[in-house]
């Protein structure tokens, strides 16, 4: 695959190294991605999993660079509208989710609550570049998916389950409802989160390889670790 064609997922973000202990060993039927922008990650889904039906939700319409190919659908959707999200990921028994489109904390959650409960048992859902729900990208002060699965996870690595009083703690000043929190803790059963802990291949706006490392930025001024970048969970159902 050329530069040109590559997601921000593999030369910028590192994710898809972090991806594959999760892969190991399974052949996707169903695949979902929200988000399709260029076609990127597209391409690499139909390359990475050359038995599933890929499926693709934007809010643009079909783009003339998307790939075409009889294992890509498409569907247009706005991922703050509850509905449309649902009828999209009942569409198929889904057993891989990304959701990679808006990046607005009350869109990761509304595509949380809904990816996970269309999730086929034992289905992974990834929800890509969480730090914008990190405080110092949302300075709301209100929590958010990343609070809430921090904390679920937290509650789980200490053997306590996500109860009534856990969750309502949780939901506590949150922009996640108890009932939200309490389904989530009790149907996830595995939570991982990534932190890019490395410089990037080569710079998303400008291509080169050759940063200021002393400023940890591109030469072009594009911040290449910043506290707040390149973090995504990987969430298993039950
Ligand atoms: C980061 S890009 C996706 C990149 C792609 N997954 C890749 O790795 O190559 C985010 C996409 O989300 C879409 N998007 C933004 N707001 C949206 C919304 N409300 N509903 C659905 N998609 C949205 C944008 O149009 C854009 O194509």
């Amino acid at each position: 695959m050329s530069l040109m064609n590559t997601s921000d997922k593999v030369f910028w973000h590192g994710f898809t190294d972090f991806y594959e202990s999760f892969f190991l060993g399974r052949d996707f039927r169903y695949v979902a991605e929200v988000g399709v922008f260029k076609g990127n990650s597209i391409r690499w889904l139909l390359e990475r999993f050359p038995n599933a039906e890929i499926h693709g939700a934007d809010i643009l319409p079909l783009q003339p660079e998307w790939p075409v190919n009889s294992r890509f659908a498409f569907s247009q959707l706005d991922q703050g509208d509850p509905k449309q999200l649902r009828s999209f990921f009942g569409s198929r028994p889904f057993e891989l989710i990304i959701e990679d489109g808006s990046h607005q904390p009350q869109h990761q959650v509304l595509a949380l609550v809904e990816g996970v409960q269309a999730l086929a048992p034992l289905g992974l859902y990834i929800l890509e570049d969480i730090h914008t729900s990190h405080p110092s990208s949302t300075r709301d002060g209100r929590g958010n998916a990343l609070h809430a699965l921090l904390a679920i996870h937290h509650y789980q690595r200490l053997g306590l389950p996500v109860d009534d009083t856990r969750a309502a703690l949780i939901a506590n000043n949150s922009i996640l409802a108890a009932e939200e929190v309490h389904y989530l803790g009790s149907t996830l059963s595995k939570i991982a989160l990534y932190r890019r802990t490395r410089l990037p291949d080569y710079c998303y706006r400008c291509n080169v390889r050759d940063f200021d490392f002393s400023a940890l930025r591109c030469q072009c001024g594009a911040d290449v670790f910043s506290d707040a970048d390149s973090m995504t969970f990987v969430l298993q159902k039950a």
